[in-house]
């Protein structure tokens, strides 16, 4: 896509896009729609105002385009000016509008502009969205002063001062990192639905029964990360191979190498499905059932064991952690501080004993860790899913 001054030839096609957006009332206030011979006198005043009038072309045609018009003719205001952006609806959400837009930051101070504003309907959320991760934001409200249809309709007025201030920049750093994780989040729940139909679904549901004190939910979701990750897999306390068998899985399925590694420091477990005397066999002879033991690297010992610690570094290597998968005891800081050098930057993390209603004691002290490395930026939630477990990625570690 290339963004280039529009020439009098574009006009047919500038009003076809325009036009285009009249009834769906989302875009213009404008309800009939326009003509090539109406639209000429405003054309030919973006040249005598000195502002540029940009059409973006993709493989010869014009698919978008942006203009600029003074925001009201007083001379005070003469660097604050309005910006318009259209798209041709079949080139929509493709970030078209983005890079207009961008340019047009881009180059505002060097047209003398001082500030730039949109003019959008409060119902189009789409637009309002793009300006603001931009660094625009909300500068006038109009409530219901636009009538479309017999329906009132509010106005937003979204600025942004050029340059941006720095608080200005700082905010939209904070937005865009909000609307990211949002959007991740969505992007999870979503995908969780997609597995629903999917076999592995039904193979993680036999996985879950015999092994496992997870929610098939978290279990798929460990599944995929394990199988999109591009780095390897920790994973702490590993009780008798739920989790384990549903990592392998995803590196099975995945076609590419990675080390799974699985601390396990045995023991006994009462419990009415799942109960063990001897949780290391069974979770050796789990992973060997399921035909996974060549794909995982198990060590008996306690996290923090300095013999483990030393365990998991020499299987790592060089390498780095792209998941954690931590479902050990109550001390969920004093794990993540053992092998936090290890991880990658935006390494999965599943941490479990997040949420709990009744008497668990794990979840108190799990849940105060967790949120304050959330509140330091160590960890980024993407959400809480099955019974009690914190899905979510790790920050880095240079706060
Ligand atoms: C709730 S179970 C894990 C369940 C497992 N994720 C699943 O899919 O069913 C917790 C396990 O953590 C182990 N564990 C407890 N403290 C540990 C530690 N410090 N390091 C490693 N494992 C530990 C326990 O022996 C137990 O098997």
């Amino acid at each position: 896509m290339i963004i280039r001054d529009a020439v009098e030839a574009d006009l047919p096609t500038i009003v076809e896009i325009y036009n285009a957006t009249v009834p769906t009332r989302m875009v213009t206030a404008e309800l009939e729609p326009t003509t090539v011979e109406a639209r000429l006198p405003w054309f030919r005043e973006h040249s005598s105002e000195h502002y540029p009038f940009w059409v973006a072309e993709s493989e010869g045609r014009v698919i978008a385009w942006l203009d600029f018009k003074r925001f009201l003719p007083r001379s005070a205001y003469r660097g604050t000016v309005e910006i318009s952006v259209y798209v041709d609806e079949e080139f929509r959400r493709r970030g078209v509008g983005q890079r207009l837009l961008e340019q047009a930051i881009a180059r505002a101070p060097s047209l003398g502009i001082t500030a730039l504003v949109g003019l959008i309907f409060g119902h189009n959320e789409p637009s309002l969205k793009l300006f603001q991760s931009l660094g625009f934001e909300r500068w006038g409200f109009f409530p219901g002063v636009a009538q479309l249809d017999g329906v009132e309709r509010d106005l937003v007025v979204m600025g942004q001062h050029c340059p941006p201030r720095a608080t200005a920049i700082a905010r939209s750093l904070v937005q865009s990192r909000i609307n990211n994780q949002f959007n991740d989040s969505q992007s999870l729940m979503y995908l969780l639905m997609q597995y629903r139909h999917e076999p592995i679904h039904s193979k993680m549901l036999k996985i879950r029964d015999k092994y496992s004190m997870l929610h098939l939910d978290v279990l798929i979701l460990i599944y995929h990360f394990a199988k999109i990750c591009s780095d390897n897999i920790l994973e702490i306390g590993a009780f008798v191979g739920g989790a384990t068998i549903a990592a392998a899985f995803g590196v099975r399925d995945s076609g590419t190498p990675k080390k799974l590694i699985a601390i396990e420091p045995g023991g006994s477990v009462k419990h009415k499905r799942l109960g063990t005397r001897n949780i290391f066999r069974d979770l050796e002879r789990n992973l060997a059932r399921q035909r996974v033991s060549e794909l995982v690297t198990t060590i008996k010992g306690r996290s923090f064991d300095p013999a483990t610690i030393s365990a998991v570094n020499e299987t790592l290597g060089a390498d780095k952690v792209g998941l954690l998968i931590l479902d050990a005891d109550a001390a969920k800081r004093r794990d993540i501080e053992c092998y936090c050098d290890r991880f990658a930057d935006g390494c999965w993390m599943v941490i479990d004993d997040y949420y709990g209603i009744g008497t668990n004691a794990k979840i108190t002290p799990s849940r105060a860790d967790v949120e304050a490395l959330t509140a330091a930026g160590y960890l980024q939630p993407l959400g809480f899913y099955g019974w009690s477990t914190w899905v979510g990625r790790w920050g880095g570690l240079q706060r």
